[in-house]
């Protein structure tokens, strides 16, 4: 604490960070009493990935841009710990906070375990129990050197109980993306995005980016052929991120998507475009965390195209069906929505908007004087 205030730095570094961050800094500037930081390692860098979210949810300017872009894992995770070493032994924070399962996540976690400067996790405790997903060690590495783990769901709150970590370490304050999605949604709603894309009709929202399904040309392949079949019944809409982009054209793919009439493709879309086309969805196709959770909030079906998910609520409570990337599956679960319109669902507990007060409070308990 410094003239009384608690002194905060917030880290963002890849997308799916954004919308976690923009109610935690909107609450610490409400509450008063905490000199926050904003620090952006720059994991993502393009507007498409980055910029438009700090506009689209009134996340201010970061104060510190690390600015590491792309690499390997090694390189990435080390490039962030070595520009942001500096900042936190300049700035003598009280707390840092670091949000999701990105690379940035993990080592900016780091960094502070080894300074012994306290580190708060928001969205610790989920599993998929799947090793080869990276975002799986970032999840078990940042839980295990953190010294405060905010947790979205009781089954977080029992995955880390299950890892030995000691209860006083854990708080359970709810899902803060939900935060954004219900503070958004009226604003989402004066996007233009359907006129934008022509659409008038029906259509499925389709997003996939996830190694297992991208970087494997036979995954890629069995999930186009799935594709194939479905945008003859129901337009897709597809905004595809820039990893899947290199995929298909290093795999020669990318003709053959371009060809389905069925199909329109657009660049990566902000948060409010994303999100009126989410809510307006007869189902979602995806591969991201965020829209499996996004979907069950909006009452929306989803198909998951993997064969786990650490957001378990998604599947047992919500609108989420876990599909894998085989062709067959993935066409049946489609047509099945199509003629029953799919699970419905409904919203968990502490899906509320109130998460990042929770966290806020937490914290100012936890480290205020
Ligand atoms: C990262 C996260 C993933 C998250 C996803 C959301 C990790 C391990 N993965 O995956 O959890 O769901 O972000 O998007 O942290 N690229 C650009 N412009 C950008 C960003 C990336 O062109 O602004 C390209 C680069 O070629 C880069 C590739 O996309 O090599 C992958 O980016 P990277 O940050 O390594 O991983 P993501 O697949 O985006």
């Amino acid at each position: 604490m410094r003239n009384g205030l608690l002194k905060v730095i917030n880290v963002v570094g890849a997308r799916p960070n954004f919308m976690k961050i923009a109610p935690i800094v909107k609450a610490m500037a409400r509450a008063g009493g905490f000199d926050q930081t904003l620090v952006h390692t720059g994991q993502h860098y393009d507007d498409a990935m980055s910029g438009v979210f700090f506009n689209d949810l009134g996340i201010p300017a970061p104060d510190v841009h690390l600015n590491v872009g792309p690499g390997t894992h090694a390189q990435q995770t080390a490039k962030v710990m070595l520009a942001f070493e500096p900042v936190v032994m300049d700035a003598k924070p009280d707390v840092v906070v670091v949000v999701g399962d990105v690379n940035s996540t993990m080592a900016a976690a780091v960094v502070c375990a080894k300074l012994c400067v306290p580190c708060a996790h928001v969205e610790a405790g989920l599993r998929s129990d799947d090793r080869t997903m990276p975002e799986e060690i970032n999840r078990v590495i940042t839980d295990a050197v953190c010294d405060f783990l905010l947790t979205p769901s009781r089954d977080a709150n029992d995955n880390l109980c299950r890892e030995g970590i000691p209860k006083d370490r854990i708080c359970l304050v709810g899902n803060v993306m939900i935060d954004t999605l219900l503070s958004s949604l009226q604003r989402a709603e004066e996007s233009d995005v359907l006129q934008r894309l022509g659409l008038d009709g029906a259509y499925a929202l389709l997003t996939l980016h996830r190694p297992s399904n991208v970087d494997d040309g036979d995954a890629l392949k069995r999930i186009l052929d799935a594709l194939e079949v479905v945008q003859r019944q129901l337009r897709i809409v597809f905004p595809i991120h820039p990893r899947t982009t290199n995929s298909l054209e290093k795999f020669g793919l990318m003709e053959r998507l371009t060809n389905m009439p069925g199909i329109t493709l657009t660049p990566p879309l902000g948060y409010l475009d994303c999100l009126k086309l989410t809510a307006h969805a007869k189902l979602v196709l995806t591969d991201s965390g965020g829209l499996q959770e996004e979907t069950t909030a909006l009452g929306v079906p989803c198909l998951t195209l993997r064969e786990n998910t650490e957001r378990p609520v998604t599947v047992t409570e919500g609108t989420n069906t876990l599909v894998g990337n085989d062709t067959a599956a993935i066409v049946s679960a489609a047509q099945e929505i199509l003629s029953n319109g799919g699970k419905r669902g409904r919203i968990p507990e502490l899906w509320d908007g109130k998460a990042a007060e929770r966290i806020v409070e937490a914290l100012a308990r936890r480290y205020g004087s």
